[in-house]
């Protein structure tokens, strides 16, 4: 399998699934979000799933389709933001393409997530700002083992031409 797969990971609100839709537009790739997969294929939001199972069985159903994934090629894959916290996600997906990591700064995650923070049930808290500084610290090992691309400031255009570049491509 040739590494031909680009994977888009960081913490949630870091604009994942905004770039990889338009990095897939413009490789001519198909585009895929690990958490609308998975929604479709349970049949419930991520939410529901998170109060009826519990985090653990997410995990699980992130860990398969990774291995679903990797048969594939010419894919953007936006992951969950809690992904690559599992080596063994990153091991698969590594060996299909190039991961590189989204970051921003926590009031500007705050800011982006809080129309839809109910929608992850990480971020459900009475003080969310403290909760994605804190998660932020305690994932901060897993996300720096990546290329890092900070989203802080910078518009879209802008990161789509360095994320190109970072590929080696300047489409
Ligand atoms: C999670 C991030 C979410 C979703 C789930 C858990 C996490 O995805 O997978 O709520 O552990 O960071 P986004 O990063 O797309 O919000």
């Amino acid at each position: 399998m040739s590494k031909t797969n680009i994977i888009l990971t960081g913490f949630m609100g870091t604009g994942k699934s905004t770039l990889g839709r338009l990095l897939a537009v413009k490789l001519g790739y198909r585009f895929v979000d690990t958490d609308q997969l998975i929604e479709a294929q349970i049949g419930q939001s991520i939410a529901e799933l998170f109060a009826q199972q519990g985090e653990a069985a997410f995990r699980r159903l992130e860990a398969e389709l990774v291995e679903d994934l990797a048969q594939k090629s010419r894919l953007v894959i936006a992951t969950g933001g809690g992904l690559v916290l599992n080596p063994d996600n990153v091991t698969t997906l590594a060996r299909t393409g190039l991961i590189f990591c989204l970051t921003a700064l926590p009031q500007e995650i705050l800011e982006r997530i809080s129309c839809q923070q109910q929608i992850r049930p990480l971020l459900q808290d009475p003080d969310p700002l403290a909760r994605i500084k804190e998660l932020l610290e305690k994932r901060g090992p897993s996300y720096r083992q990546f290329p890092q691309i900070s989203t802080s400031g910078v518009d879209l255009e802008q990161l789509l031409a360095e994320l190109l570049q970072r590929i080696g491509l300047d489409v």
